[in-house]
């Protein structure tokens, strides 16, 4: 038997969730889809997958279930986590669901975890809180019990909308500035190949605005432009203020 914790992370926290979740988990095989290393696996029956994507405009970020479309589960349990920035997952945990369904997967549990917004950083600023760290426990658990049960069917309606609503993500300016050593981090690590190795711009119509060479550019010379911020931040602030609860399906 073998485990998996596959996710697509930008900026860690979709990885972080998945890390305290399966924090009793031992052996894990685990795989950053932005890493572009996920290959082929061999699904054995008596396998479990922990999977999980942030929500991008209430989607899983594009071309991501593409780059696992060969992925067959042969029956195999499989755990299902969207993590999102306090405003809406929409229907990214349906077009999950729909996807392992079809690939031959088990839905032995699912989950939906409001963490710190990607782009807007002062969005659910304190999330996961102490209480989400011990639901999140208390989910794995849980999960732990349901596969010494035996009984591994999930009978709950998943949220979200068939047909999903359509991809609209806003291409976010994102600008280098002096302060860049041209070390070619941001280059490497961009999962879409959108970066120039010669001069590290962005070329638009590949980023997805995922924020990873922002975040992970040590010299703090990738940052996305002060209107672009504002704009977002005024839309954000007035659907993103209140207080929401993250989900558990078991
Ligand atoms: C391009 C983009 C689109 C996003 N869209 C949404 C959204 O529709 N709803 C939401 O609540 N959060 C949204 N977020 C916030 C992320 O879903 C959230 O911060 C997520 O946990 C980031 O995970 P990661 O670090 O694993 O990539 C978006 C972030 C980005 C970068
Ligand atoms: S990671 Fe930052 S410093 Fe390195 S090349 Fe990219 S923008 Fe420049
Ligand atoms: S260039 Fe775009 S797609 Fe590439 S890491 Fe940066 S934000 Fe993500």
């Amino acid at each position: 038997m073998s485990t998996y914790k596959i996710y697509f992370s930008a900026t860690n926290k979709t990885k972080n969730i998945l890390d305290i979740l399966t924090s009793k988990f031992n052996n894990i095989l685990e795989f950053n889809i932005a890493d572009n290393n996920i290959k082929n696996i061999d699904f054995n029956k008596d396998d479990l997958t922990f999977f999980g994507v942030p929500s991008f405009a209430g989607r899983v970020p594009v071309n991501i279930l593409n780059s696992i479309s060969t992925f067959n589960g042969n029956g195999s349990n499989i755990v299902l986590v969207v993590t999102y920035g306090n405003r809406a997952y929409e229907d990214t945990l349906i077009e999950l669901y729909d996807f392992f369904i079809e690939h031959n997967f088990n839905i032995l549990a699912m989950m939906t975890v409001i963490t710190n917004h990607s782009i807007v950083g002062n969005i659910a600023k304190d999330r996961p809180n102490n209480n989400d760290v011990r639901d999140i426990l208390s989910f794995g658990d849980k999960i732990l019990n349901k596969l010494n049960s035996n009984d591994y069917r999930l009978d709950v309606k998943v949220p979200g909308n068939r047909p999903y609503k359509e991809i609209k993500v806003s291409k976010l300016d994102i600008i280098v500035n002096d302060k860049c050593i041209k070390c070619g981090l941001c280059y490497k690590l961009c999962p879409t190949n959108a970066i120039s190795q010669t001069n590290y711009t962005i070329n638009k119509d590949r980023c997805i605005s995922c924020m990873r060479c922002v975040y992970n550019c040590t010299s703090h010379a990738r940052y996305v432009s002060k209107v672009a911020l504002d704009n977002l931040m005024s839309h954000l602030e007035k659907v993103c203020s209140e207080y929401k609860e993250n989900e558990y399906y078991i």
